[in-house]
């Protein structure tokens, strides 16, 4: 007897599902060992095609793969980012918030080329991958601005996505550099290294912007509004 007859029925109930078999029709042991065996045969074909389809679309079987992969991701995003980086300082109203995009879209033009000298050296192409994750951190940054008036309290909402865009990029640097490392490539990994620490400055910045005038004007102007706040035209 099963522990839990409930249990017991409804996974009978499931059985009887899959294979077509009305409720209240008696299986008995016998047809029961057969369904479960029918199931677990199909279970282990589904698998097996899994599996099969997996390997037959998996390109990435080396680390040296996976290192090109990870650099192709980030060549696409830098110039994702040189894109966004200007949208962001038309849409900062704080003069020391512009000012840091400004000096970061120049260090992200900076690190495009130092990823296309690094291609170059590796004798491979940069193209052909598609960094979805830069793409929606931006798209959700944008729709963040979109919804909200120029000012301070815009400021502080630019500053934390463009934090969240920092730290992916800190993250993607830091494991390319290593596994440049890993291979032997040296020199690529001090290249790499040296882009680590401007994305780590960058987002400092960013932070002490926040902390030391963003922050306490974007709370005093948000405490000072009254009412349901409607959109301005156009956003
Ligand atoms: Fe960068």
């Amino acid at each position: 007897m099963p522990a839990n007859p409930f249990e017991d029925s409804r996974i009978a109930a499931g059985t009887i599902q899959r294979h077509g078999l009305k409720p209240g029709m008696h299986t008995g042991p016998v047809e029961s060992d057969a369904i479960s065996r029918n199931d677990a045969r199909d279970g282990a074909a589904s698998l097996h095609n899994d599996r099969k389809e997996h390997r037959m679309s998996a390109n990435l079987e080396t680390m040296n793969d996976l290192f090109l992969d990870e650099i192709r991701d980030l060549y696409d995003a830098e110039k994702q980012l040189t894109k966004a980086l200007p949208k962001m300082v038309k849409s900062s109203s704080t003069p020391e918030l512009k000012s840091a995009f400004e000096d970061h879209l120049q260090e992200t033009q900076g690190h495009v080329e130092r990823l296309e000298e690094i291609f170059q050296t590796l004798g491979e192409k940069g193209t052909g991958k598609k960094c979805v994750g830069m793409t929606g951190i931006i798209k959700e940054g944008e729709e963040m601005i979109g919804d909200m008036d120029e000012g301070s309290l815009r400021d502080a909402g630019i500053i934390a996505a463009a934090q969240k865009v920092e730290h992916y990029e800190i993250s993607g640097y830091g494991s390319a550099r290593t596994h440049a490392m890993m291979l032997g490539h040296s020199e690529i990994a001090s290249r790499l290294e040296e882009t680590l620490r401007e994305e780590k400055a960058a987002d400092k910045k960013l932070n002490d912007i926040a902390q030391t005038m963003v922050n306490d004007q974007a709370l005093g102007s948000s405490s000072s509004r009254s009412g349901p706040r409607t959109r301005t035209a156009g956003h």
